[in-house]
């Protein structure tokens, strides 16, 4: 795996592969990497030629200054678990190689997507998503991007601002990966204790709880209910928002919207000092 910390070397690298029209598969990332990222590089070595991942701890995205400070950074087990996936490149740049001084400002306007769930919860997050994105965009012009599908509304907002700007690119969203208990796969995981893991598995839980209901017959609103009182009754649990919603546009779905598939159940909360988000289509 060649590692570039530059965007002008990785550039001049990868204009080679452009030239010969080879395809370029990149996988962003933010480091601390597990094994929903390495199915990420898995399909993109499947699918292009070539394979690049970055891995930039992004502060634009932080709307909590702490949550950036807290972010783990294991460079080395992230170095080895990229040679072991046989990923072919790696960007590693530095907060100054992204935004230089005096860079532009950023605002991209996206909607309601903004607004909504993560939107509203963590102002800012998707402007600094769609800063650091797009400028990685740029720099490694991927034929096809990879993200997972556990943040969904991510995956969205990518979508979006591709459309929207015309990005000469595909994005290709990957299943999530859970861990046989079923506890999505999230860089965050590390930083639970073993009892606030035990918690967390309730969130994955209300999820298939959802799925279960409607297949023994409850409407999905019905299924939702109950599955939210699980979880409202479970201790350690600060549920922010669990909704059943419109994979399209992510709107909450009503009475007479619950019938349209699939649907997608989203939910955030706090665990054991730790915020989590997952989500199941329907
Ligand atoms: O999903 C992430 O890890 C980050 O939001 C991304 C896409 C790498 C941008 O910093």
């Amino acid at each position: 795996m060649e590692v570039f910390t530059t965007k002008d070397a990785l550039k001049a690298h990868l204009s080679a592969f452009k030239t010969n029209d080879k395809t370029i598969g990149f996988v962003p990332t933010m480091g601390a990497l597990h094994d929903g990222h390495l199915a990420l590089i898995e399909r993109s070595k499947r699918t292009t030629d070539i394979t690049v991942c970055s891995i930039f701890v992004n502060p634009t995205q932080f709307n909590d200054p702490a949550d950036l400070e807290k972010y783990p950074r294991p460079i080395e087990k992230d170095l080895a678990l990229l040679q072991s996936a046989d990923c072919d490149i790696l960007f590693l740049p530095t907060v100054e190689e992204i935004y230089p001084p005096r860079d532009e400002a950023w605002l991209f306007d996206l909607g309601k997507l903004d607004e909504i769930w993560e939107g509203a919860k963590r102002p800012g997050h998707y402007q600094g998503v769609t800063q650091v994105v797009y400028k990685l965009f740029d720099i490694v012009k991927p034929s096809i991007a990879f993200f997972g599908q556990k943040d969904f509304q991510q995956c969205m907002v990518i979508q979006y601002m591709v459309d929207k700007l015309r990005l000469p690119l595909r994005i290709a969203v990957v299943d999530t990966v859970r861990d046989p208990d079923g506890l999505a796969k999230s860089s965050r995981n590390v930083r639970l204790s073993p009892s606030g893991r035990q918690q967390a598995l309730s969130l994955s839980k209300a999820l298939f709880m959802v799925k279960e209901r409607m297949e023994e017959g409850m409407t999905p609103l019905q299924a939702k209910e109950e599955a939210q009182h699980f979880l409202l009754e479970t201790k350690g649990i600060e549920l922010e928002y669990f909704a059943l919603c419109n994979p399209s546009d992510l709107s909450e779905i009503n009475q007479e919207q619950q019938y349209i598939r699939p649907l997608v159940a989203i939910l955030a909360a706090w665990v054991d000092g730790v915020r989590l988000i997952d989500n199941i289509l329907l």
